[in-house]
């Protein structure tokens, strides 16, 4: 069986949704995928970000991974991509990524990679299901194949139970949280794999 190629995409303000990433890819190494970590670039103006410390320190910290491009994805077998929840929705950078991707759009170059993804929000029930809602609906319009947690694991039992994708507030991953992360990145890697033959 061929190796799942998978990126991980995030956007991260504070750090929450860089923890996410790292624990996603070290479960999707760990499931036998080839791995790359990637951060959808920040679009909020330079001052903005330099004037709140913790903004600016963790875009210092995922200033170490290349930035997401076209050829990575269409290197990709599958994504996961995380990202927090701005006003119910995801946030405007992960949009913003999102919208450069017309040109993969037209040629089709998505068609039949999987995507499964996560959200953070600053309240439990501030938005997450909405926000990862949101970007299976614009994969759906790329021909990409979400790969969602559901209850398939006993874990979702123990995470609060978000069905669309992991879902978590600001801070370090839990212990629970590292175990759902690794579930939802292997269940990509693996569903992946029998897609890719
Ligand atoms: C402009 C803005 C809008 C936000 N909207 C919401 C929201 O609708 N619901 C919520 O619970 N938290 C909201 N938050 C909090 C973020 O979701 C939270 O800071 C984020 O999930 C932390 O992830 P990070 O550490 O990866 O940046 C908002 C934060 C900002 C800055």
């Amino acid at each position: 069986m061929a190796k799942p190629k998978i990126a991980v995409v995030f956007y991260s303000t504070y750090g929450t949704n860089h923890g996410i990433a790292a624990a996603a890819a070290k479960a999707a190494e760990e499931a036998g995928a080839d791995v790359r970590v990637l951060r959808i670039p920040e679009t909020a103006p330079e001052a903005v970000v330099n004037g709140q410390d913790a903004w600016k320190a963790q875009a210092e910290r995922a200033s170490e991974f290349p930035a997401v491009s076209n050829d990575d994805l269409v290197w990709a077998d599958g994504i996961f991509l995380t990202s927090p929840t701005r006003y119910g929705g995801m946030a405007s950078q992960t949009r913003a990524w999102l919208d450069t991707l017309g040109g993969l759009w037209m040629q089709g170059a998505l068609v039949n990679k999987t995507i499964t993804a996560s959200a953070t929000s600053q309240n439990k029930n501030g938005g997450t299901e909405g926000a990862i809602q949101q970007t299976y609906v614009s994969a759906m319009h790329f021909g990409m194949i979400p790969v969602v947690p559901g209850y398939a694991d006993s874990v979702k039992f123990e995470d609060g139970g978000n069905p669309y994708g992991f879902s978590a507030q600001p801070g370090e991953l839990s212990e629970v949280g590292h175990r759902s992360v690794a579930y939802q990145a292997k269940r990509l890697v693996d569903i992946t794999a029998k897609l890719i033959g």
